[in-house]
């Protein structure tokens, strides 16, 4: 068998023509612009990538777009002070903190400052409660690309076997809980994990977010299953020319697509929809500011 393979660059681009649409409507009929206030600590290169590529997208899909760059030494207390002025602007509907922050600052204590309605990446306590409870929350923007994508490729997800692989608070939690409100079955495995590619080998879905390149592999895969590999990861490529690298995902992809149903590729899968993840997010995080009703197939 060779796997489908599940183009997220494409499914990215239809979200963000979706959120598009919307905010179209929001600003002619309401008068509302949805904006979306990044912050940046430091400089740290991938991270300016990352805010850089945000803003612009941001701006493309019609939103405003702040963006807050802090020199790497502010004090944590200036930080926070932004985060309230943020919290308090009307014109500001999500907020996202870029991490990691530098070491002088207290991540949870940041993010736990964040208005929890405007949190769009979906780690303050609050939401990370109201996910794990079942109830209504900012969900975190990879776990929500993931859920997206496997109910366009699946329909409904009910019974089906999940395994995740991994249990960051990024990921694999908030995964845990999404695939289980879709009536999963889901096992979440991790570096202490017995027989790891036997439990693999049981879903009908794997999700790979454990940071380790291409450790998933096709002999794990039961056939027909469907592959989502979250994993970027930078490896050395003595194939393009010596020194030079290239991204790999946690799943060996040429052996897992000879046995797998559907694959996502890296990259070009899972990674474009996070960013499509916080503009949904932030027209949500603007929908329920405003009492309107919340855009369908954009949240969980
Ligand atoms: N740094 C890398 N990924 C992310 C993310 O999804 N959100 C935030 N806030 N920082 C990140």
């Amino acid at each position: 068998m060779t796997a489908q393979i599940i183009d997220g660059k494409a499914f990215a681009a239809r979200v963000r023509e979706q959120v598009a649409d919307h905010v179209s409507a929001l600003k002619s009929d309401h008068g509302i612009t949805p904006g979306l206030a990044v912050v940046l600590v430091g400089e740290d290169p991938a991270s300016q990538v990352y805010v850089r590529s945000k803003g612009k997208m941001t701006i493309e899909v019609g939103m405003a777009s702040f963006e807050h760059k802090l020199d790497a030494d502010t004090s944590e207390a200036d930080l926070l002070a932004l985060i309230g002025r943020l919290n308090a602007d009307p014109a500001v509907h999500g907020i996202l903190v870029q991490l990691p922050l530098p070491d002088h600052m207290n991540s949870d204590l940041v993010i736990n400052a964040i208005d929890p309605a405007k949190d769009v990446d979906g780690f303050h306590i609050s939401n990370v409660g109201l996910l794990g409870t079942g109830q209504k929350s900012m969900v975190p923007c990879t776990p929500l690309g993931c859920l997206m994508m496997l109910r366009d490729h699946l329909g409904s997800l009910s019974g089906k076997d999940a395994v995740v692989v991994g249990r960051s608070n990024i990921v694999g939690k908030p995964m845990f809980h999404l695939l289980l409100g879709d009536s999963c079955t889901v096992t979440v495995c991790h570096s202490r994990t017995k027989d790891l590619a036997d439990v693999v080998r049981r879903a009908d879905i794997v999700i790979a977010a454990v940071g380790r390149p291409q450790m998933v592999k096709g002999d794990w895969i039961k056939p027909g299953a469907t592959v989502i590999d979250v994993g970027i990861n930078r490896v050395d490529a003595p194939e393009k020319g010596a020194g030079n690298t290239r991204l790999v995902g946690d799943v060996d992809f040429d052996s897992a697509a000879q046995v797998a149903g559907a694959i996502t590729p890296v990259p070009g899968g899972v990674g474009p929809m996070t960013i499509a993840c916080l503009l949904a997010n932030t027209l949500t995080a603007c929908c329920r500011a405003n009492g309107l009703r919340e855009p369908e197939g954009l949240t969980a």
